[in-house]
């Protein structure tokens, strides 16, 4: 007789989504299921496992599924009769849960328009990552959201494991914040905020961070790292660098902010110049805004970058709240 057998499509940028992933791996097992699994980072190209059992997990960014997510699962086929399930996992923040945002809804969609027949789409809340932001919680709170989401995980694989259809009810209003928010981290907010990164005088260029950033968005610049524009905002440099060496930058934010802002009036202005109907003129201002942006972002980074060679500098702009921040080591730290 065939065995059950069930496929676990995974990214975690920081562990937690990892550690959900071993715990409903190993409850399948237990339950008679044979199981693989693929790191959506490392094999960009889907699998072509005929599991009878999907399970998608991801963290959560910005109120939605990474981007490497979305990509992913676009390429995603069914086999015939496939089901499958999605988790997302979230970050508590103080005593505050995760909000699972437009994540389940769109990854549902996406895996019903790919031949899937979706059961299950949850959010369990792990400890936040984000500590561009935020310090990571103390020991002590780091455990008790763990034990609570590792309880939450097991009643969700025991779940799967009998089939049982749960999806959580989302008002539209809410559906539309979300989407507005989250096609702005999507598209702009994400890559900024990797700009935001830099390595203080305690980086030893070991080069970890741009071996094991998950989109290649790390290069080592005369032994330095140095971030691009396609940062997903996963925290593992940040939080992983063995000597907490990367940091936000106030300065950049500052910097970012003011090349953001300076061509408003300009763009208005010409819009308002040309001999166009309103809406119209609105466009052309929407598109000179955007091209000024396109330009005057990468030229302001461009200019702090090459700044950053003087160690004076470099300390200086190093400067911003992760400096005093604890690192997130994970759920088992
Ligand atoms: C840029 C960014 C945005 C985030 N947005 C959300 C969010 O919208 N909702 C949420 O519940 N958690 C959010 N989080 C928290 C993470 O999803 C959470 O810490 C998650 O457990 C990390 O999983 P990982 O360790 O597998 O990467 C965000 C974290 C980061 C860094
Ligand atoms: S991991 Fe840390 S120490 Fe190593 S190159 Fe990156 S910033 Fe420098
Ligand atoms: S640059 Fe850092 S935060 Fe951004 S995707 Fe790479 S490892 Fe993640």
């Amino acid at each position: 007789m065939s065995r059950l057998r069930a496929h676990l499509h995974l990214f975690s940028g920081t562990g937690n989504t990892a550690r959900a992933a071993s715990m409903i791996r190993e409850r399948l097992e237990l339950a008679g299921y044979e199981t693989g699994l693929t790191r959506m980072d490392q094999k960009p190209l889907p699998c072509e496992d005929s599991a009878s059992l999907h399970v998608v997990l991801f963290p959560m960014y910005g109120f939605d599924a990474p981007t490497l997510v979305h990509r992913y699962l676009h390429k995603l086929a069914a086999p015939p009769g496939a089901r499958a399930a999605i988790l997302a996992v979230g970050g508590t923040e103080g005593e505050i849960p995760g909000n699972e945002g437009i994540s389940l809804y769109r990854t549902s969609k996406l895996l019903r328009k790919r031949g899937f027949t979706v059961f299950h789409a949850s959010l369990v809340s792990y400890p936040n990552n984000w500590v561009q932001f935020v310090s990571a919680p103390d020991e002590q709170s780091n455990a008790r959201i763990c034990r609570k989401a590792d309880a939450e995980v097991e009643r969700i694989a025991d779940q799967l494991v009998k089939g049982t259809v749960s999806f959580k009810k989302q008002s539209g209003a809410m559906r539309l914040l979300f989407s507005f928010i989250s096609f702005g981290y999507r598209h702009v907010g994400r890559r900024m905020l990797g700009k935001l990164f830099v390595a203080d005088s305690r980086c030893n260029g070991c080069s970890r961070c741009a071996r094991t950033c998950p989109m290649g968005t790390i290069s080592m610049k005369k032994g330095v790292p140095s971030w691009n524009w396609s940062c997903a905002g996963c925290q593992r440099c940040i939080n992983t660098c063995p000597r907490e060496a990367i940091q936000s930058s106030t300065a950049k934010l500052l910097l970012q902010g003011i090349a953001s802002l300076l061509p408003i009036w300009p763009a208005i202005w010409l819009g308002s110049a040309l001999p166009l109907p309103s809406w119209a003129a609105w466009i052309a201002a929407l598109a000179g805004y955007s091209i000024a942006c396109l330009v005057l972002l990468p030229l302001t980074s461009r200019l702090v970058e090459a700044a950053e060679a003087r160690p004076a500098v470099r300390r200086f702009v190093a400067r911003g709240p992760s400096v005093r921040h604890r690192r997130y080591r994970g759920p088992s730290a």
